[in-house]
């Protein structure tokens, strides 16, 4: 028996459906903030991910899907979609256009990551960037969208994590304040850290082994160190969001996990998943199109986990999605098989989700079929419906039988499904 590799999933009903409700909302609600599909490829040039994502990432250093092609040129499954969105910018000139873009993105990434709960090789992300503004109305519009796509899935108790993480200028006094404040306690940290001492003190932050936590929680803050002008920025961000009902904590330790951010970062935790899941990560970006070769262009964006995403969908969301009803449409013997497509074909061109018996059951194990398998009515076509031109429709939640004629059968439907089920 072939498996699937590791870190990956098959999806099947009726999860699917709940992804496909998921992109659905994701699409109204970025739409209607002015957002646009962008698709990049799932593949791209080793070297974008390395200076876009940074050296120093754990996602570069360890967890990159990196091969030769059959020219020995290095590719790499895609980590992310940011740095995608940003070559794609570049490269067909989308600068020409009015700015700034909104881009949101739907589909897989890949991290060669140690497998987890919520933890996987192969994931979906649903992401948003908004391409040539630098304002804080610009973060605050972003963290908007945002929590509004998550209130569109009944989301009440997400907690929005909050930084600034400076400008470049600001990094290596930052830098500095880390360094002086951790050496002293060299040795209580893990040898990654004792690594990133020298190679970049922020990641150390980041860590998630115990003892170094215990270490970063009492390290200076970006915000006493940085200059106004980030500063100021953020705070705006957040007041804005404040007047919004968007609340937001402040979390000095927050530095995220790919080097391109400057300023705003934030990330998105859910009480179910526990401290170290988090359900959306993003932030502020203003160098990254200007270090990929482009023009100096400033960027916002966040990508939400769609695997995490959907294991911890609300309840009410998730029952509304499932219970999809359906008319289970029954013949009985072969003059009725032989009617049975043109109305299944009439009644679908009328709007009625429809699954015909193809199995020849009797009535009563169609009946018991149709309990099982949570039909909201089952169409019932026997010999004398036949002679009649009539068709028994029953009701399986009132458990009430009709007689009606085949072209009246949509518009019952609809009176059906209008009226809830309870
Ligand atoms: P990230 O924090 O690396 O940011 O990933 C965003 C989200 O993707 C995470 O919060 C998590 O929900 C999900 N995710 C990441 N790795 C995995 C995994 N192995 N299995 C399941 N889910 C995972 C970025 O990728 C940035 N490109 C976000 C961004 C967009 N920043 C600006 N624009």
């Amino acid at each position: 028996m072939i498996q699937r590799p590791r870190g990956t999933r098959d999806l099947f009903p009726p999860e699917t459906r709940l992804w496909q409700a998921v992109e659905q909302a994701a699409r109204e609600v970025f739409g209607a903030f002015g957002a646009e599909e962008i698709r990049t490829p799932m593949f791209e040039a080793t070297e974008l991910f390395v200076r876009s994502v940074g050296e120093t990432t754990d996602i570069v250093h360890k967890e990159m899907y990196t091969f030769p092609d059959r020219k020995e040129r290095s590719l790499t499954l895609r980590p992310e979609g940011t740095a995608g969105v940003a070559r794609a910018w570049i490269e067909n000139r989308l600068g020409d256009r009015s700015q700034p873009l909104r881009l949101y993105y739907i589909g897989p990434m890949f991290r060669y990551e140690r497998m987890q709960r919520g933890r996987y090789r192969q994931f979906s992300q649903i992401g948003l960037e908004v391409l040539g503004a630098d304002t804080p109305l610009s973060d605050a519009e972003l963290i908007l969208a945002m929590h509004e796509f998550f209130r569109r899935l009944g989301f009440t108790d997400l907690i929005i994590h909050l930084n600034n993480l400076g400008d470049p200028d600001d990094r290596p006094r930052y830098q500095e304040a880390l360094r002086a404040a951790f050496a002293p306690r060299r040795s209580e940290l893990c040898s990654d850290c004792q690594r990133r001492l020298e190679e970049n003190p922020l990641r150390i932050l980041d860590c998630k082994v115990p003892s170094c936590q215990v270490v970063a929680a009492d390290a200076p803050a970006m915000d006493d160190v940085a200059a106004d002008a980030s500063r100021g920025h953020v705070a705006e961000v957040e007041r804005q969001l404040g007047r919004l009902g968007v609340p937001t904590v402040r979390n000095r330790r927050l530095v995220r996990g790919l080097d391109y951010y400057v300023r705003t970062v934030f990330e998105v935790v859910s009480p179910q998943l526990g401290a170290n899941t988090v359900l959306c990560g993003g932030g502020r970006y203003d160098r990254l199109i200007a270090d990929l070769g482009g023009p100096v262009l400033p960027g916002t964006g966040f990508a939400i986990g769609e695997d995490r995403l959907v294991e911890v969908l609300p309840d009410q969301f998730r029952q509304a999605v499932l219970a999809r009803p359906r008319l289970y449409l029954v013949p009985l013997g072969a003059a009725a098989e032989e009617r049975a497509l043109e109305l299944a074909r009439d009644w679908v061109r009328g709007g009625v989700p429809i699954e015909v018996e193809v199995s020849g059951r009797s009535l009563k194990a169609a009946l018991k079929r149709a309990d099982r398998e949570g039909f909201r009515a089952v169409a019932i076509l026997g010999e004398d419906e036949l002679r009649r031109g009539e068709i028994a429709m029953r009701d399986l939640t009132a458990g009430t039988q009709a007689a009606l004629a085949p072209a009246g059968v949509p518009e019952w439907w609809r009176g059906l499904v209008a009226t809830p089920a309870d």
